[in-house]
């Protein structure tokens, strides 16, 4: 059997001949004619020519196949105390009802639809319709208020828009409805048609002429069959925060994306057909759409939609019980909450209580792991946990400890906490220096991936194909920039330190400072602002605000701060979780303008840092220290 080592070699070496064996275990409607285009502008594609449809290999192929009669999907909803169990069949009928109530209403391939739904399997359903139709789809974060929905209603510009009553956010009812109808009215675009699916704990009144129930419309639906698409069409776009207030439409194609993640499913996740596979996450993330909707589906696994949170729905312990109950082979979540269960129970006593013992391994990602949470989760789990390394961009897992293939020395590599190991077959990566060359094992650079990248990450940015070449490739002619920044080893494992660009990581978010600072700017009494990504113990980061104010304004600063805080969250919504901002006479900045968040975050941390031999004013740190210290943060002295 062949090592890593010698399956990572040959993906580079021949990745026309690796992808096309990868390839066969999807199901083609027409062969591809090149397995790799690497002319293809702005970016080389993958199965060119060849013809497929996304939701035929996630549900029709397996009914097919006779294995209808298995568990697709688990509905594990604590929050609403429901727990539903729909077989493949039974996906497969649901999903071709609703494609049939959307192609009635006019949705075809190449339309695009927003889904901004809950955790419900409805969710799915909406995701995987689309996917039938081939039109595209665009999940919308429930936790995001309307305007920035509104922004994604303009992007993409949707001829429908799939939504809910309500979402059941811990221990509060929150209405989805007021939201999408705010969105609407905000937006330039307005969609043709809306459908809204009613929830027992909360309903709304419908929009009469815009808005169709859920329940009647796909009931009198006649169903559709899966329409054939190219390899290289888009299956959906999903936005992520970059530098500035407009998001980035991350697209997905269709075939390289199914490629991808079947494969990564057994050679890193090591999970198999039938097999019980959870992340917890969301559907409105990356890693809802690869490894809750897409790659389970895909490999013919069970997976399971859970609609709660790690604690508090009811406690500490629900993971450890959905584990036990519905058998989950491998779990996948966020570092963000290990920290908040492992605060709630430090003993792991309500890990012991369980039978876990269909349980294999933890996958971490989202965030760069701690060492401390990592360790701990090793210690009470006694299993393999994985950190992983991978971003919306590229839509599956660039490193990993993959579980699926062999070292040739041991059942996995070791794992050495603070690094995600090594670089999944199908990836080159590299670390640059500030010249452009590639750095000495160990030393800090920019994380880059070797061109081409491998099939299912994104071939463009939806309407931004200028930003695309930008934002990835213009920096290091023949890479892609990650955004990050890190090292590799002498053992080759790659450690992933933190980001080069304004996004920040919360409870296992992707959020953009420059986004909040635009939010912060608009208040009348702002002058100047910054917003830096500061250490939480629970949440990785937490964004924290400086504002200068304008001459004149002599209110409360608590006033204008309490003000700020209510802007961000009805401009971009309560998963920016911004709590904080400190007003501040000056903010620190280089001669030429540039302003220090850099320094001013290892201020606030109270971390040690080297006063840039650019700065302006260096009087104004020490302000700026005494500023943070009455709001508890510089503990150490700078
Ligand atoms: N719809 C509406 N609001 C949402 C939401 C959603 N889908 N998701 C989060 N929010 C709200 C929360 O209610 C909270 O609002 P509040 O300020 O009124 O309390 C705010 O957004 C921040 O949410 P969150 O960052 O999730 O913080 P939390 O304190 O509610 O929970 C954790 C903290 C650690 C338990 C939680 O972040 C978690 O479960 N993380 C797991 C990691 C994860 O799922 N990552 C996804 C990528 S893999
Ligand atoms: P997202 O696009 O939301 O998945 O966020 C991607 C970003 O999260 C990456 O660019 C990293 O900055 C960070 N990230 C994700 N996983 C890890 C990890 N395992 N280690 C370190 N950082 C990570």
């Amino acid at each position: 059997m062949q090592t890593y080592a010698e399956i990572h070699a040959r993906s580079r070496r021949d990745p026309e001949g690796f992808w096309a064996e990868q390839a066969a275990a999807i199901d083609w409607m027409k062969p591809f004619g090149r397995v790799l285009d690497p002319a293809a502008k702005p970016a080389a594609r993958w199965f060119v020519g060849g013809e497929m449809n996304t939701c035929w290999n996630a549900l029709d192929r397996h009914v097919a196949a006779g294995n209808g009669a298995r568990t697709a999907v688990i509905y594990d909803s604590p929050v609403t105390g429901t727990i539903a169990k729909f077989t493949y069949a039974e996906m497969k009928a649901k999903v071709a009802s609703f494609a049939g109530a959307l192609a009635a209403r006019g949705v075809v391939k190449g339309d695009r639809v927003i889904i901004y739904m809950p955790m419900v399997p409805e969710a799915l359903v909406a995701m995987l319709a689309c996917a039938r139709l081939g039109a595209i789809h665009s999940v919308v974060f429930g936790g995001f208020a309307a305007n920035e929905l509104a922004v994604r209603i303009d992007d993409c510009t949707p001829k429908a828009i799939v939504s809910a009553s309500c979402g059941i956010e811990g221990t509060k009812t929150l209405a989805y409805k007021p939201l999408l109808d705010g969105a609407i009215a905000i937006a330039r675009h307005k969609p043709e048609f809306c459908i809204v699916l009613q929830r027992p704990q909360l309903g709304c009144e419908l929009v009469k002429g815009r808005d169709v129930d859920w329940a009647e419309t796909a009931a009198a639906a006649a169903p559709a069959d899966c329409v054939p698409v190219l390899a290289t069409d888009p299956l959906y776009v999903l936005y992520t925060s970059g530098t500035t207030g407009q998001p980035k439409g991350v697209v997905r194609d269709n075939g390289g994306h199914a490629v991808a993640l079947r494969y990564s499913m057994s050679a890193i996740f090591d999970t198999r057909p039938g097999e019980v596979f959870w992340a917890a996450s969301d559907v409105g993330w990356v890693v809802g759409h690869s490894y809750i909707t897409y790659a389970p589906l895909l490999s013919g696994c069970t997976t399971i939609l859970f609609e709660g949170k790690p604690v508090g729905t009811p406690d500490a312990g629900v993971y450890w019980r959905v584990i036990e109950q519905h058998g989950v082979a491998t779990f996948f979540t966020a570092p963000t909450a290990f920290r908040a269960i492992r605060k709630e129970d430090p003993d792991g006593k309500l890990i012991a209580s369980r039978d876990l013992s269909k349980f294999r391994a933890l996958f971490l990602a989202g965030e760069r792991c701690d060492p401390a949470t990592l360790e701990w989760a090793m210690d009470k789990l006694k299993r393999p946990v994985v950190d992983h390394w991978w971003q919306t961009e590229t839509g599956w897992p660039i490193a990993a400890n993959s579980l699926g293939i062999p070292t040739g020395t041991g059942a996995h590599f070791p794992i050495k906490p603070g690094s995600p190991t090594k670089a999944v077959p199908g990836w080159d990566v590299q670390i640059l220096g500030a010249d452009g060359h590639p750095v000495p094992a160990g030393d800090i650079g920019a994380i880059v991936c070797k061109l081409p990248l491998p099939p299912g990450t994104f071939p463009t940015l939806w309407n931004a194909e200028k930003r695309y070449v930008d934002a990835y490739l213009a920096e290091y002619p023949g890479y892609y920039k990650t955004g990050d920044a890190g090292y590799i080893d002498a053992d080759g494992y790659i450690y992933v330190m933190t980001r080069v660009d304004d996004v920040i990581n919360v409870a296992g978010h992707r959020l953009s400072t420059g986004q909040m600072e635009e939010v912060l700017a608009s208040h009348k009494d702002v002058a100047e602002c910054a917003v830096v990504g500061v250490a939480d113990e629970m949440k990785g980061q937490l964004p924290l605000g400086f504002i200068v104010l304008k001459t004149g304004v002599n209110r409360p600063d608590a006033e204008i701060v309490k003000e700020i805080v209510a802007l961000v969250r009805e401009k971009i919504g309560p998963v920016a979780a911004f709590k904080q901002a400190i007003v501040v006479k000056r903010l620190p900045k280089t001669r030429s303008g540039k302003i220090l968040r850099g320094t001013m975050q290892k201020i606030a941390d109270g971390e040690a840092f080297k006063q840039p031999a650019t700065i302006d004013d260096p009087v104004v740190l020490e302000e700026i220290r005494e500023s943070l210290v009455p709001a508890g943060y510089a503990k150490t002295p700078a």
